[in-house]
């Protein structure tokens, strides 16, 4: 025979039911947790005991939300369940089991009253804790944290660039999220992110980074904002935490984030009436995975005149930006070279400086390229 209690529970619950939680058990969206009762009746300490038995603990309330959720779970239910909280015969306060606060203001009406030292909820209007003797028999009510998370260790010694998302990403995260993504980027190297796209609800679920495996005020890099325009963001150094945080309430899609491991590579400038700019190693092989960015400025009325005359990288993938400004964006870009076909290549700057930047991908290194600059 099916008791009641459980038919109602099911019945009445109004929530998700995924796949969320192990068989028998509801999960509910608010608190993102897993609940079950038991079909059977327990004094409170074999609930307790029952609780633990089946994976879980007795449910104690934790915040007022929870309490709203219970509410909605239990208003239809004869029979009060258990929750995980007693009255210290000492102290006379009563406390959760589980260690979270307590909230004394959560007592039904008259209550708390000197009739029992354990608590029952009573889901009813007016719903709220109610002290029940603790050898009375009462279903037991069960609560446990599902692995909502996707949290993970990304990359490794060796890996350049990854991708990873929100959990549910692209139709929706769950509340009460604290998932880490501790990414790691080769020796040597420094960690550039961007999240595109971030939906979340914001102000109250967060995305935050930090320098190293850490959580730590001092080690924060940035939190992502949906109303900024451009979301990226770099470590100074090979190991950078995510971590992701929502609330009790309002869910969205999430978000999807890109990273590139970059090689430390200091700007290489040049100043006065000539020099020699050439890709890192020339004339042996540039390496793989290089970003080598260059700059020259001349005297104020004067122009840069810069020749290559040797270029060999390989085609489409290692290339040289040439652009008209100290600035590097699409919008002062000249020219992308690349191949083996290129020198010899002439390029007068318009203005009295120019910059440069060379591109290596992981695969394939040639010997790069080796270019001369006057003033003119
Ligand atoms: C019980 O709670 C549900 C969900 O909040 C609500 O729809 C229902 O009307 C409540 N029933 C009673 C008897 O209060
Ligand atoms: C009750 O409270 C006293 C005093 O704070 C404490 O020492 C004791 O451990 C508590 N007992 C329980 C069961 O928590
Ligand atoms: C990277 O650095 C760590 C710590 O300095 C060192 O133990 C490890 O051997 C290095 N790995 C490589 C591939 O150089
Ligand atoms: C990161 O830090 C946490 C907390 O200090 C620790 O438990 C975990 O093992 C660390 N992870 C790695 C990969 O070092
Ligand atoms: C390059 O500039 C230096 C002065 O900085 C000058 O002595 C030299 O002659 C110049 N070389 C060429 C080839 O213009
Ligand atoms: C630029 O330099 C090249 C190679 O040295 C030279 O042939 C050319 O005349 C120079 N152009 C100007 C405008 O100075
Ligand atoms: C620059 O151009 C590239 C290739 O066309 C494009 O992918 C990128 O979004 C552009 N960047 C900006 C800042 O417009
Ligand atoms: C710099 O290059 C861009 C792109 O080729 C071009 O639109 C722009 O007019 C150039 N600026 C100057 C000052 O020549």
């Amino acid at each position: 025979m099916i008791p009641p209690i459980l038919f109602l529970f099911s019945a009445f619950i109004g929530l998700t039911v995924g796949s969320e939680c192990p068989l028998g058990w509801t999960f509910n969206s608010v608190t993102s947790e897993c609940y079950t009762f038991s079909a059977r009746l327990f004094t409170f300490d074999e609930s307790v005991q029952y609780c633990n038995s089946i994976g879980g603990k007795s449910v104690s309330i934790s915040s007022y939300s929870e309490r709203d959720a219970l509410v909605a779970l239990t208003n239809t239910t004869i029979l009060q369940p258990w929750l995980g909280a007693r009255r210290n015969t000492t102290t006379k306060n009563f406390y959760n089991l589980d260690g979270s606060y307590f909230y004394t203001l959560m007592w039904t009406t008259n209550e708390p009253s000197i009739n029992g030292d354990c608590v029952t909820f009573k889901g009813a209007n007016p719903s709220g804790l109610q002290v029940t003797q603790c050898y009375q028999l009462q279903p037991a009510f069960c609560k446990q944290t599902p692995a909502l998370c996707n949290s993970a260790v990304l990359g490794g010694p060796s890996t350049w660039s990854g991708t990873f998302q929100s959990p549910g990403y692209p139709v929706q995260y769950y509340n009460n999220l604290d998932c880490r993504y501790l990414i790691n980027s080769p020796n040597n190297t420094y960690i550039t992110i961007e999240f595109y796209p971030f939906v979340i609800e914001e102000w109250y679920d967060s995305v935050d980074l930090y320098e190293g495996n850490s959580t730590s005020y001092a080690d924060h890099i940035g939190s992502v904002s949906s109303y900024d325009w451009v979301r990226g963001y770099e470590s100074d150094g090979n190991v950078m935490n995510v971590r992701f945080k929502t609330n009790y309430a309002i869910t969205d899609k999430g978000w999807l984030a890109t990273w590139t491991a970059k090689k430390d590579m200091p700007v290489i400038s040049q100043y006065g009436m000539n020099g020699t700019m050439v890709s890192p190693n020339y004339p042996n092989n540039y390496d793989p995975h290089d970003e080598q960015v260059y700059q020259i400025s001349v005297a104020y009325g004067m122009q840069v005149n810069l020749t290559i005359d040797d270029f060999r990288t390989e085609n489409r993938f290692d290339y040289l930006n040439i652009y008209n400004s100290s600035s590097q964006s699409n919008s002062t870009l000249v020219a992308t070279l690349s191949g083996a076909s290129v020198a010899p290549y002439n390029f007068i700057s318009p203005k009295s400086y120019m910059s440069m930047k060379f591109v290596s991908d992981g695969s394939l290194q040639y010997k790069g390229w080796h270019a001369v600059w006057t003033i003119c």
